[in-house]
């Protein structure tokens, strides 16, 4: 019911000499990569599981559990994932939120592929060749279904040389506050080798209300100290979670799915994630960790992933936490110049809140262009243009864009230019009176959905289709 939950993330700091994540050496290429599984032998290694969606309890799930079951797989993996639908009458399909699948495995019902009814199934195969955090949920009756718990968590980790805690190297061989390093700056001290022979703390923070309750989340991980631990914070929900991480420095190392260049340490401030957005964390254990999650209050911050000794967050704890200034991801890391020079094409998402006259009593929708789903014209791109997308909130609600299918790079937003690392998401906030404006080149054929994914703004009429021409 509140726009904004919270959620702190609290990593116990109980000695003062703490490490810091490297930067990485150059600035993150674009994620477009859409390498067509068809072709590979039959001999690829593959990972293959089955979820089958039913109701339980009154939840609806992947097999019995909310979330579903955590798929992880290793870049160069293919990916075979066998939905089955035992009971759930409304229909189920997976949808890959920010994986930039092919479009044939997008799981959009209706344009992708048909819903999964009762007794039916559908496989999905794609390579996983975008190593990072992701989630998956039902895109047949969304709100409903997701909210009812079919969705869950993907994570590609890099290849068999790295282990997604990399970046992450003793205080020794980088002084705190150092500014982002020149590409081939970096040597990996020796100290830096014995840390990536320390087992990484891989740790993944789905967070989500069920129909507007809070679910505690159930990890609780002791690290020794030095461990290197890297929290996906993956917000699963329809609005905005504001999480704190405490106790120890860190840096955001990646945005929904994408590395950050030069990512600095953060101290006492607080990460805002969006409906559908990730964001990972790397830190250092200084000291015996917990990772304990709980639900606190709906209003407040919702859940803490504290240190239990001394014992975790008090009320008054998380409201300091509460009172951080919140990260600005648009001006944070080391700026690098834009990929691309030439805009082919410009499109133009006015967000609005409007009538809908469908009905004989008007119904309040949620429009875009000033017209609501199904009535809002697809937008038509042609392949390998350079498409700028400006959005427009003149409502007095947030809206969490999401394009499927692609990344978009953040060029300005109301007006300021972009001036951190590059930004490539796939779910953003447009807040109210706010413009973005966001680029992506056309580099994955198909028809997409384009919409809020604030869900029942989605089903309220929030939502569009990007075609290729
Ligand atoms: Cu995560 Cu179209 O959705
Ligand atoms: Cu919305």
């Amino acid at each position: 019911r509140t726009p904004r939950s919270g959620v702190v993330v609290a990593v116990a700091a109980l000695v003062a000499g703490t490490a810091f994540a490297v930067t990485p050496p150059t600035a993150p290429a674009p994620p477009h990569r859409h390498e067509p599984v068809a072709g590979r032998s039959p001999g690829e290694p593959a990972k293959r599981f089955t979820l089958t969606a039913g109701t339980i309890h009154g939840a609806w799930a992947f097999n019995g559990q909310v979330p579903g079951p955590e798929l992880a797989v290793t870049a160069g993996d293919v990916l075979e994932v066998t939905l089955r639908n035992r009971d759930i009458e409304r229909g189920v399909t997976l949808h890959w939120h920010g994986y930039d699948v092919p479009n044939d495995q997008d799981g959009v019902p209706g344009m992708t592929q048909d819903a999964v009814r009762p007794g039916e199934q559908f496989v999905y195969r794609f390579l996983a060749d975008q190593p990072g955090t992701y989630w998956y949920h039902t895109h047949s009756a969304s709100d409903i279904g997701v909210r009812r718990g079919l969705y869950g968590v993907l994570v590609v980790r890099p290849g068999p040389s790295g282990t997604g805690c990399d970046l992450v190297a003793p205080a020794a061989s980088l002084r705190q506050g150092a500014g982002p390093q020149a590409p081939g700056d970096r040597q990996p001290g020796p100290s830096e080798a014995a840390a990536s022979d320390r087992a990484c703390l891989d740790v993944t923070v789905p967070v989500h209300t069920l129909d507007g309750r809070l679910l505690p989340n159930p990890t609780t991980v002791p690290a020794a100290a030095g461990t290197p631990v890297r929290l996906r914070l993956i917000n699963t929900d329809s609005t905005t979670h504001r999480y704190a991480v405490s106790g120890a420095p860190f840096r955001v190392v990646a945005i929904d799915g994408v590395d950050l260049a030069g990512p600095t340490p953060l101290e006492n401030t607080a990460l805002m994630i969006p409906a559908g957005g990730r964001f990972d964390v790397l830190a250092t254990a200084p000291a015996a960790l917990f990772v304990d999650g709980r639900l606190v209050h709906s209003t407040g911050p919702a859940a803490s992933f504290a240190d239990s000794r001394p014992a975790p967050s008090t009320g008054q704890d998380l409201a300091k936490l509460s009172a951080w200034p919140v990260l600005d991801p648009l001006t944070y890391g080391t700026t690098a110049p834009a990929p691309w020079s030439r805009i082919d094409r410009s499109l133009t998402l006015v967000l609005d809140r409007g009538v809908d006259l469908h009905g004989l009593l008007p119904r309040y929708a949620h429009t875009v262009n000033g017209a609501a789903d199904p009535d809002i014209p697809a937008q038509v791109v042609r392949r390998d243009e350079i498409v700028k997308l400006t959005v427009v909130n003149r409502s007095l609600a947030v809206h969490p864009w999401h394009l499927h299918g692609h990344h978009v790079l953040v060029l300005s937003r109301n007006g300021k230019p972009a001036s951190g690392s590059p930004l490539w998401l796939d779910s953003f906030d447009v807040r109210t009176g706010e413009v973005w404006e966001v680029a992506f080149r056309a580099d994955n054929p198909g028809m997409w959905a384009n919409h809020c994914h604030n869900l029942p703004h989605a089903e309220a009429g929030m939502t569009l289709h990007l075609m290729y021409s």
